[in-house]
């Protein structure tokens, strides 16, 4: 059955020259853009899937939003953790429902999403975070997809440790993450699941020493390139541009007693 689009849920509207707007929906508004306006009362306990038209005649397609739609659409004020990393982060570190996971540093929020999603239901993410401003924005971007009862913010220096211990997973996205193994150590459970991703080759060597230092095991660095096509059957070849570094995502296992 098709889901029914409610008041307060954010859908996404894409134009029929698949243009996308983020829309959150309440009684009474209007979406407006230069393609015409569309009544949110008109979408309001409508099901999802279906074709609206805008007054000027133009043709939208009002969905369900994706995991990958919800980070791309949250308000960003750092480099964010992108789907193409944290799908992968999700598999490799076992992010499923139920886990008990710690992050660092918020930032703006677009990994916690990510997490917060892996481990519904009945998961936590604890997420750790110096600075308020980026907290509360990270605040703000979960409470708009509605997850914000999944995690709890934390706003500390993490170089003072995490108040959790026996965490399934850890994850680090903070400036020199090998600084901090020993405070992750004492975080995870043996066996546990650590990751960490670095903008530069030299703070991934650093961690890499680091991790052989502290006896984690199982240790992986890779990166990870998305390479988009154009979707025109007759014409089928990669876009002209890429993105063609965002960072190195390390991951590895804390052994017992080691
Ligand atoms: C690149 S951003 C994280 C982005 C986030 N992963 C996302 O996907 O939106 C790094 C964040 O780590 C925070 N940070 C850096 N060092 C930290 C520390 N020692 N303790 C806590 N937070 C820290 C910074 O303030 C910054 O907001």
């Amino acid at each position: 059955m098709a889901d029914l689009a409610k008041a307060g849920d954010t859908i996404l509207l894409l134009s029929q020259d698949g243009k996308r707007f983020m829309i959150r929906l309440e009684v009474g508004k209007e979406f407006h853009s230069h393609r015409g306006k569309i009544s949110h009362d008109a979408l309001i306990d409508q099901p999802l899937g279906h074709r609206v038209i805008s007054h000027l005649g133009h043709s939208f397609f009002a969905l369900k939003p994706s995991a990958h739609d919800l980070i791309m659409h949250a308000r960003r004020r750092t480099q964010i953790v992108y789907p193409k990393e944290s799908g992968y982060i999700l598999l490799k570190m076992n992010i499923v429902s139920g886990a008990r996971v710690i992050e660092a540093g918020t930032g703006s929020g677009a990994l916690t999403i990510a997490l917060a999603l892996g481990v519904s239901p009945g998961g936590r993410v604890y997420s750790y975070e110096e600075r308020a401003d980026m907290q509360a924005l990270a605040d703000r971007n979960l409470l708009q997809v509605r997850l914000r009862e999944v995690v709890e913010l934390k706003q500390r220096d993490i170089a003072q440790g995490f108040d959790e211990t026996e965490v399934d997973a850890l994850f680090l996205d903070v400036r020199e993450p090998h600084q901090y193994l020993e405070q992750a150590r004492r975080a995870l459970k043996a066996g546990g699941f650590f990751g960490a991703v670095v903008p530069t080759t030299n703070q991934a060597a650093a961690l890499l020493a680091g991790l052989e230092r502290e006896a984690f095991v199982d240790v992986e660095v890779c990166e990870i390139l998305l390479r988009p096509y154009k979707t025109v059957p007759q014409r089928l070849r990669p876009v002209d541009r890429m993105v063609a570094h965002t960072g190195y995502l390390l991951f590895a296992r804390p052994i017992a007693g080691d």
